[in-house]
């Protein structure tokens, strides 16, 4: 019997996930169906309820709602989405719902495997502080980068997530003035400024040689932060279509326990493009 997956957010028509998931299962031979649900934030639990009433095994979650699902909806959280608060994975099993966040392990098999770009021991900047800094900045954190500096423009929301962290020394939060004279070798934009084309007010001079400037956000050419991240020297740049794919991997390989080659489905989706 097919096995029934979906993905929930607001907005949701234009998610790729589908396309990614279909793909896969293809690829591996698992059988499965894969959708994309509307939610709105009243409606959000009821739908997930409804979905495992009709015998769902699986939702992957996205904006707005990682949040909601971590503190409302998973009966257990896996270790990465309860230090994330986020929850972008569920698993539906002998009544359990299960709680698991692969954005982090995305974005770093992006950065560290696609682009060849080793974290440890590098200087990083991440911008932002919202829903989607804070699922990746423990995968980031682990990598033991030599300097992991948060930049937001409310600076208090910066330290209220630096301070989750006690243990780690190499982190520090501020705002974008505080960023003059500091160099970096990894930046990224988990802002939604990318959204509004707009670019976050960062110093010039920032992006160290060799550096790659990385935006969460895909599907938009290039942004306002990739195209200063250009004119600023920065050797490498990606949008967040890698970590979308490797993230979409990490929750199948959960959901089927096989892991899908995403180097085919990203060829694909760039010539989407
Ligand atoms: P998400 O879930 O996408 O992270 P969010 O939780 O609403 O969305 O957070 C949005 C983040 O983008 C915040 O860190 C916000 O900064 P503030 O907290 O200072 O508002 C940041 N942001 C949005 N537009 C921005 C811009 N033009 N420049 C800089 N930061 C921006």
């Amino acid at each position: 019997m097919t096995d029934r997956y979906a993905v929930i957010g607001n907005p949701i028509a234009h998610s790729k996930s589908p396309l990614i998931h279909a793909e896969f299962a293809r690829q591996t031979g698992e059988d499965i169906s894969y959708t994309a649900v509307l939610a709105t934030r009243e409606t959000f639990v009821s739908v997930v309820g409804d979905f495992i009433g009709q015998g769902g095994k699986g939702m992957n979650v996205t904006v707005p709602f990682k949040e909601k699902a971590w503190k409302y909806l998973a009966t257990d959280i896996a270790p990465r989405a309860a230090s994330a608060r986020a929850v972008n994975t569920l698993t539906f099993k002998d009544g359990k719902i299960i709680g698991d966040n692969t954005d982090g392990v995305g974005l770093l098999r992006d950065i560290e495997g696609n682009l060849e770009f080793p974290v440890a021991g590098r200087r990083v900047l991440l911008m932002g502080a919202g829903g989607a800094a804070r699922g990746v900045l423990p995968a980031l954190l682990n990598q033991r980068p030599s300097v992991l500096n948060i930049v937001n423009r409310s600076v208090d929301k910066a330290r209220e997530l630096r301070e989750r962290f006690p243990a780690s020394e190499n982190l520090s939060a501020t705002d974008y003035t505080g960023l003059s004279g500091s160099q970096f070798d990894l930046v990224i934009n988990a802002t939604s400024s990318s959204m509004n084309d707009e670019l976050p007010p960062l110093p010039k001079g920032m992006f160290a040689a060799g550096a790659l400037g990385y935006d969460l956000m895909y599907g938009r050419g290039l942004t306002p932060f990739l195209e200063f991240a250009r004119s600023q020297g920065a050797a490498k740049l990606a949008d967040g279509l890698g970590m979308l794919v490797e993230q979409a991997a990490e929750s199948f390989l959960i959901w089927r326990g096989v892991r899908p080659d995403t180097r085919p489905v990203m060829a694909m989706l760039r010539g989407e493009e």
